[in-house]
């Protein structure tokens, strides 16, 4: 009584995958003419949905779940193991209170002023050409040790930027970048559960509202104290994306040098201008391609049936590239956001749905502040030039970054 999904043809698609990148699945929709079809992943049968409709089926926290949807190799390097993100139901909206808790105005109007901070004292008396990316992830990486009240030395950032970018840079990585990445974070779990234990036994002293203090002393369900393993991999899931932030930091320099006609209209720091910007940066660009999570339990949608334990992907990238959703999807064009109509499930850079009961993105709020200020930054408070570079990015890298990640110069105080 169901019809059969579009289906591709052939044992397994993974080498597609990595060949098409951030277009496989927006491929196979056009080819298909279907929002939804099915394919072979890493050797299992995998749904992909794309679009809005279909992103709120995939939101539908009766439908699907999280348990062991992420493949071993991401929660080896990317998520860690145990955290928040392969939760469900009860289990996992208590744990995302603990981080939802932090997000609050006080919090977030001091990361606004951290980033302009961390920027003045990083590029204001600079003489010599920058790398925006490498210059990024460091001052992110302060940014995130304060923020979350992890004690360090200032040359010991530099060790955790490799550590922090190792997981997020190498993750999608198969041979020796993936060991690297599942070394950096071993390492950085170990520095972590070291750290917790010294918090909790009173020997190292931290501000009660910080995530360092709130996540050693965070109760689960039963009242227990979580294992200090599992703290410290919810650590690392502030820590390591506050750096990923660099990418879209990236990204936005590079749309700087791109769309001058776009810049003019951010001269005079018009707050909703410069959201519209960074929103678009957040729409336009590449970064996470996809997400998982598999069948709850069996049912029908529109005449498919969804069997109990499929793996099902949501095409994050091609939800955001959507010409129903998006008129000229192609364009770079900040002004769009004007008439969005704030909906969770057509911008969906950082997950959609709800982020209480939700899986979507715990710190989109900290992204979309850190990129505002540091776009006020960049176009009203210095002035500087880029070099000739190539700024050319690859659609099947993950992350993509453009090939010189951004290299400006001349930087002077406006
Ligand atoms: C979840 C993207 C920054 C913390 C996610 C998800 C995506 C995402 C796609 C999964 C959504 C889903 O599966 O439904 C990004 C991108 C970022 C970013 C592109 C830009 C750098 C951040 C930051 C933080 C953060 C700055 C923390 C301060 C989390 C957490 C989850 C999550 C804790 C898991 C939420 C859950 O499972 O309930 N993010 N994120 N992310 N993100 Fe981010």
């Amino acid at each position: 009584e169901h019809t059969d999904m579009p289906k591709d043809k052939g044992l397994d698609h993974t080498l597609q995958l990595l060949k098409e990148g951030y277009f496989f699945i927006m491929n196979r929709k056009d080819k298909y003419d279907s929002r939804i079809f099915e394919t072979k992943l890493l050797g299992e049968k995998a749904i992909c949905l794309i679009g809005k409709e279909e992103a709120a089926l995939f939101y539908n926290n009766d439908k699907f779940s999280r348990k062991g949807a992420a493949p071993g190799r991401i929660q080896k390097t990317l998520f860690g193991q145990g955290g928040v993100q392969g939760l469900d139901g009860e289990e996992h909206h208590h744990r995302k209170a603990m981080f939802m808790s932090l997000m609050t105005k006080e919090h977030l109007s001091e990361i606004q002023n951290m980033t302009k901070e961390e920027w003045r004292k990083e590029l204001n008396n600079q003489s010599e050409e920058v790398n925006v990316y490498n210059t990024s992830k460091l001052i992110l990486t302060r940014l995130a040790l304060r923020f979350t009240g992890v004690p360090f030395k200032e040359e010991e950032a530099e060790q955790w930027v490799d550590e922090l970018s190792d997981m997020f840079e190498n993750a999608a990585d198969i041979g020796p970048k993936h060991w690297k990445a599942r070394m950096s974070r071993n390492k950085a779990e170990d520095w972590m559960m070291d750290l917790v234990e010294r918090v909790r036994n009173r020997e190292v002293q931290v501000n009660q509202n910080r995530a360092l203090h709130q996540f050693s002393f965070h109760t689960d369900l039963q009242g227990e104290l979580l294992d200090k393993k599992i703290v410290a991999v919810e650590l690392l899931n502030l820590l390591r994306p506050i750096v990923a932030i660099a990418v879209y930091v990236d990204f936005l320099v590079l749309a700087l040098h791109d769309y001058p006609e776009e810049v003019e209209k951010l001269k005079d720091s018009d707050k909703e201008k410069l959201l519209h910007f960074v929103q678009e940066v957040r729409r336009y660009y590449p970064f996470f391609p996809f997400t998982t999570a598999r069948v709850k339990e069996s049912f029908d949608w529109n005449g498919y049936n969804f069997k109990e334990g499929t793996l099902v992907l949501l095409d994050l990238y091609g939800t955001n590239h959507d010409p129903a959703l998006w008129s000229n999807p192609g364009q770079f064009y900040p002004d769009r956001f004007e008439e969005w109509q704030a909906s969770p499930f057509d911008f969906i850079p950082q997950g959609g749905g709800e982020f209480d009961i939700g899986h979507r993105c715990a710190g989109e709020w900290i992204t979309i502040d850190i990129l505002k200020e540091t776009l006020d930054y960049f176009v009203n408070e210095i002035s500087f030039e880029f070099p000739t570079q190539d700024f050319k990015f690859s659609m099947n890298d993950i992350p993509a970054l453009p090939e010189s990640k951004v290299e400006i110069r001349n930087i002077k105080v406006k």
